[in-house]
């Protein structure tokens, strides 16, 4: 058992623990999963696997004690209130979230916020080296951590360290506005072997690399040599996937498909049921689709009862000022929408600002005849990705962003551009309107890909690149 043993031949750190730790009203204390698609994937990785993970469990203040769950050891690291101002709402989501996605809205700089993601950075680097047992593969994760490569390194040259990225690597143009580009590049240089969503994304890296610390690039890997000896450092693109046996087993349940019924019903059984699913996050382009669909209601191609739109949205990040103003913006569009085209019992858009267990979303992705994902940038999408997994009916269509790393393997989604709303009003309605056997090949084709190219098969792909990266000394 992980519990019994303190060190791992496999460690995990990434900013969130699987499970965020909840006190309620009362002093009650619950766990609940975390929001996004990193612990989505993660977690089904890790279930069974006796490695430990490195994580914050998602409240201010003294960390919980190191606790068991699913065969993994939850090693929670503890933020302060300021830490979590400055590490995480401001520098990781504040600075780098907008500098890694186009700057769909601007970034923050405050020297104080690097000054924090140090400090926070090196705690996660200490945590992680009290488990790794002597050689150990050491697996790092997302913007939140670009330090830590470096500093584990410095303490533990006998483990292996790999770093993955759940987002977009920015180009070059856009990376070096960040005052720390030159911290950050050393600190991720610290592994061994670095994983990114698409293939430009890597390539973003090794630019910047070769741009903004002159470092010889050749191929998909940078040279940098330091006091201990040279080394060569590989970089390239390792899309990340789901767990589709799972998911889709059950979305195969018999409750499931109860439920899927039983929202439709409640809705009053529909012609299309049009479903959005996202973090309340801007980049999203939730505004971009609620535009489109709104002038398709306010043309009469689409109307409430006989079409129906369920946008879900996950609160997230609620103390960041763009997430703030976001919602506002948001549930204004929507009031106003319906307002305008709601009669009473059919909402025009139904929007409903919660969270919900897996089986839920399964029954939602089975009752949905279309799902929206429209993205102004993502380094995935993996709401894509299970729409597709839960359709084993061949059933629903999906449209799909092109500034999604999805796009790059949903060949037969129904593409969209979200800027261009008169192309996306477009694509809705031939989403509707195509004939069921078309969509049902569609369908079939991109289940494939996700079937083949599941989250496990994500997993080995990049510990294998990681057992196999460059040796120290090996330029
Ligand atoms: P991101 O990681 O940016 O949030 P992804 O689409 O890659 O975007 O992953 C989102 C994950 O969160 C998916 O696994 C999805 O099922 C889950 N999710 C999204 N909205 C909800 C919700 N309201 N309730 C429960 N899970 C949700
Ligand atoms: C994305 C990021 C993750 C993050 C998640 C949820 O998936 O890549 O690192 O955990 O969003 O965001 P939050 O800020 O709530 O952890």
């Amino acid at each position: 058992m992980p519990g019994t043993k303190q060190k791992f031949d496999l460690v995990i750190a990434a900013n969130r623990l699987p499970v965020d730790r909840v006190v309620d009203a009362d002093g009650e204390v619950s766990w609940r999963t975390s929001p996004g698609g990193l612990v989505t994937a993660m977690e089904s990785v890790m279930r069974g696997r006796e490695g430990a993970w490195v994580g914050w469990a998602g409240e201010a203040g003294e960390a919980p004690q190191p606790f068991e769950q699913d065969d993994m050891f939850l090693n929670p690291v503890a933020l302060s209130e300021d830490e979590v101002a400055h590490y995480y709402e401001g520098f990781s989501n504040d600075t780098l979230w907008p500098i890694y996605h186009d700057v769909i809205v601007p970034a923050t700089f405050h020297r104080f916020w690097f000054g924090a993601y140090e400090a926070v950075n090196r705690r996660f680097a200490e945590a992680v080296c009290a488990v790794a047992a002597k050689g150990a593969t050491v697996w790092v994760h997302d913007y939140q951590l670009q330090l830590v490569p470096a500093m584990v390194r410095e303490m533990r040259p006998d483990v292996r360290i790999g770093w993955f990225n759940h987002i977009p690597f920015p180009p070059v143009e856009l990376f070096a506005q960040l005052p720390w580009r030159r911290a950050i590049l050393e600190g991720l240089l610290g592994a061994d072997y670095l994983g990114f969503q698409r293939v430009a994304d890597a390539q973003n890296f090794i630019r910047a690399c070769r741009q903004l610390l002159s470092l010889p690039t050749k191929g998909d890997t940078v040279s940098e040599s330091r006091s201990e000896g040279a080394r060569r450092i590989r970089a390239s693109a390792v899309p990340i996937s789901i767990d589709f046996k799972g998911l889709e087993e059950l979305a195969r349940r018999p409750e499931t498909q109860a439920r899927a019924k039983e929202i439709r019903a409640s809705l009053g059984d529909p012609e299309t049921l049009i479903l959005g699913v996202d973090r309340l996050d801007y980049t999203k382009g939730i505004g971009h689709r609620i535009k489109a669909y709104g002038e398709l209601l306010a043309e009469d191609r689409v109307a409430p009862p006989r079409q129906m739109f369920v946008q879900v949205a996950t609160p997230s990040r609620e103390r960041v000022d763009a997430y703030r103003d976001l919602r506002t913006e948001i549930e204004g569009e929507v009031g106003r929408l319906n307002g305008e085209f709601s009669s009473i019992g059919a909402p025009a858009v139904q929007y409903l600002h919660h969270s919900y267990p897996r089986d839920e979303m399964a029954a939602l992705y089975l009752a949905a005849d279309v799902l929206l994902v429209t993205p102004l940038r993502d380094g995935m999408n993996l709401v894509a990705k299970e729409y597709v997994t839960c359709r084993y009916d061949n059933g629903g269509a999906l449209v799909l962003s092109e500034f999604t790393g999805a796009y790059h393997e949903l060949h037969q989604a129904f593409v969209c551009n979200p800027h261009d709303i008169e192309g996306l009003k477009q694509t809705i309605m031939r989403a509707i309107e195509t004939p069921a056997k078309e969509k049902a090949r569609l369908m079939r084709a991109m289940r494939r890909r996700v079937a083949d190219h599941d989250v496990q098969h994500w997993a080995a792909r990049f510990l294998d690149n990681l057992a196999n990266a460059p040796e120290r000394g090996g330029v």
